[in-house]
């Protein structure tokens, strides 16, 4: 076991971990965090993204040992109480879900999009969210979030 010592939703955390544990199993059974997804394991779906220094990472490609020092951003630590992130009142205003089980890689996707370009065409939406994959909604509703999230300047 590695001991990792992380800043995870704001709040400092230190955990025994197998070197193997991925980044995303140690937030869902080790931290009870489930909203974090898994769709695939293989890095092709996005459904575990989350921000780790702000940055959009795959969990279920990073071991959480590579977490060692970081800031992780988990689709919990968004919202401010009753107060939606303005990316997740965004994708509840457009409808942009059906099953949901993509919804927080989505939301967490774009708001490092948003980070990096803060008004993105459609073309730029679609190709900044490529690594995500939606079995539902045929993705125009998750544009049309991202663009209301860019106007309410997310
Ligand atoms: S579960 Fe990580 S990319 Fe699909
Ligand atoms: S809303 Fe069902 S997979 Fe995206």
């Amino acid at each position: 076991m590695t001991r990792i010592a992380l800043t995870v939703n704001g709040s400092r955390c230190e955990a025994d971990v197998e070197p193997r544990q991925l980044l995303v199993y140690f937030l869902r059974d080790q931290l009870g965090l489930k909203g974090t997804n898994v769709g695939c394991d293989t890095t092709s779906c996005g459904a575990c993204t989350v921000l780790v220094d702000g940055e959009s990472v795959k969990s279920c490609t990073v071991f959480a040992v590579q977490a060692d020092g970081c800031e992780v951003t988990t689709v919990e630590g968004l919202a401010q109480g009753d107060e939606l992130h303005p990316v997740q009142q965004a994708f509840h205003e457009q409808h942009a879900l059906q099953c949901g089980y993509c919804t927080p890689g989505f939301v967490m996707a774009t708001i490092s999009l948003l980070k990096e370009n803060p008004n993105p065409s459609e073309v730029e939406i679609r190709d900044g969210l490529e690594g995500n994959l939606c079995r539902c909604t045929g993705y125009h509703n998750i544009v049309k979030a991202v663009q209301a999230a860019a106007r309410a300047g997310a």
